[in-house]
């Protein structure tokens, strides 16, 4: 237990879709410093979303730096940061040679669709029906295998990378753990398996990799080099920062940014489900310590792997677009100035006029599974204003959060009670009421909304002692909650979910 001596902070990198971030936390979870940056979005071709990884890695450590300076203004000392934890965006796929430890393509971000043609072969394959019972995922664009199965089938310096057995594969956590670490100098290469269950590699019943699985994707293991799965509270797994401003202090805590998010909520026990309104909307529900396999569309992941006996996993309902429909409103089509104003502008309008958007940009995800979608906006007449676009923008995500929620009950054999609430779009009053109204469940949003971070941190903390425990964590991000209920009918709410549904089974195909 953190003592006045003690070092009473921890830091969490978070590294998003489209932003990096570093946090320093202390012990009652309050955000002590922040440095904030937004790195570039690649789109070569329509469907291609690229990041840089040399520029995700010099992001965090800039980050990094901008927090120390500022916490050490306030009269700190960087020597009081514990440790270090990392969450990160998911799937995000990234190649290296691990012989050098330079990347060999651009990071394939997890909304790339890219991989569509190939995953339609993978479908027809022998067995393909068989792999969500064990890795909790159906197979699509969506996770790293198909990422990688592309760069190996299309880009000559990965497959002559592999052909010499130099190719590294890694989701972000792995890279950054790596790099950061200082690459070939140190050779730090793990994943923890909140991550790892983003791969279709790794069982879901044992944490480890699955030779069976592998095989199925005819990837060479001794061609190929996957991170070693470890947990994601770890005192010594993850290494230390070679560089920056915080040399030398260790990396102890490891989670994809939605587990992260469920932890920063504190759900610990199962029951307890959070939604996190960020590039897309994750709504992670946490099933307790066997996985449950979903027969309604949604995944089967690992929420957390805190050692024995405090390992949970999740069923999960991924939306590919939510805060993006909104980046896409004011940077494609110049709707308004910054994302902020979005919700101000669906004021202006009483309701969505009859405009349905399905934002349908990566396909469709969960519970739908459609990847050939694509964004399809519906009702327009003359009457409609670009307050009913913003509006029906906003009301997607909504949509596909009540579709998630009715798989959710189906699979799980019970209704939620009230949902948890974080991420950027969460800010937005309207959209939180919307979403209760359509629910019929009360919505809960937490005052500090640094969840995904506080998660990472808490996932540090615990390996080092800052917390000993779950109940060391009974006071963390408790205060001042905002209670959305709801104002409508069940059947106003299924009457517009019921177009929702129509505008949905319109916007099959299109990619074809
Ligand atoms: O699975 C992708 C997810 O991890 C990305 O999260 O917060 O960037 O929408 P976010």
């Amino acid at each position: 237990r953190a003592t006045m001596s003690s070092p009473s902070f921890v830091g969490a990198i978070d590294q998003g879709t489209t932003s990096t971030r570093f946090l320093i936390f202390n012990t009652s979870g309050e955000v002590v410093a922040l440095h904030q940056l937004e790195f570039k979005q690649y789109y070569p071709q329509p469907g291609w979303h690229e990041h840089d990884p040399e520029e995700i890695i010099s992001s965090v450590e800039t980050c990094i730096d901008g927090a120390v300076e500022a916490f050490e203004k306030q009269g700190h000392s960087r020597s009081q940061i514990a440790s270090v934890g990392i969450t990160n965006q998911r799937e995000t796929t990234i190649v290296w040679d691990k012989t050098t430890g330079k990347a060999l393509h651009n990071a394939i971000v997890w909304t790339d669709t890219r991989s569509q043609e190939l995953v339609r072969r993978l479908k027809n394959r022998l067995g393909a029906s068989e792999l969500t019972a064990r890795c909790g995922l159906p197979l699509s664009t969506y996770p790293s295998v198909s990422k990688l199965l592309w760069l190996l089938e299309n880009d000559d310096n990965v497959k002559a990378a592999y052909e010499r057995g130099d190719l590294a594969f890694g989701t972000v956590d792995a890279w950054l753990a790596y790099k950061l670490n200082g690459g070939t100098a140190r050779n730090v290469y793990v994943s923890d398996p909140s991550n790892a269950s983003r791969t279709m590699f790794m069982n879901l019943e044992t944490l480890d990799y699955d030779h069976d699985l592998i095989d199925w994707f005819r990837i060479d293991r001794e061609k190929v080099l996957l991170p070693k799965i470890v947990r994601s509270s770890d005192p010594e797994a993850y290494g230390s920062l070679a560089n920056t401003l915080l040399k030398g202090v260790k990396i102890t805590g490891c989670l994809g940014d939605q587990s992260a998010a469920l932890v920063g909520q504190k759900g610990f026990t199962p029951g307890l489900a959070k939604n996190t309104y960020g590039t897309g909307c994750f709504l992670l529900y946490n099933v307790g310590p066997k996985p449950v396999i979903s027969k309604n569309g949604l995944l089967s992941t690992v929420a957390f792997d805190f050692g024995p006996g405090k390992t949970m996993y999740a069923l999960e309902g991924s939306i590919a677009v939510a805060g993006s429909s909104i980046k896409f409103l004011v940077n494609n089509l110049g709707f308004i100035e910054d994302s902020t104003r979005l919700s101000a502008l669906a004021e202006t309008v009483e309701d969505n006029g009859g405009v349905t958007f399905v934002t349908a940009f990566s396909g469709l995800f969960a519970p739908y599974w459609i990847d050939d979608a694509r964004g399809t906006l519906f009702g327009i007449t003359a009457y409609t204003q670009r307050g009913h676009i913003a509006r029906a923008t906003l009301e997607a995500t909504c949509f596909q959060t009540k579709a998630i929620l009715s798989s959710m009950a189906k699979d799980s054999g019970q209704a939620l009670t009230e949902l948890a609430v974080d991420g950027g779009m969460s800010n937005s009053d309207l959209i939180m009421q919307t979403q209760s109204d359509l629910i019929g469940i009360p919505v809960i949003r937490p005052a500090m909304r640094e969840t995904t971070a506080l998660g990472a941190a808490i996932a540090a903390g615990l390996a080092v002692g800052v917390w000993e425990n779950f109940d060391d964590l009974k006071g963390v991000n408790t205060e001042g909650r905002t209670t959305f209920k709801p104002a409508i009918t069940a059947e106003d709410a299924d009457s517009r979910f019921a177009r929702w549904e129509k505008a949905v089974q319109m916007s099959k195909g299109w990619a074809n």
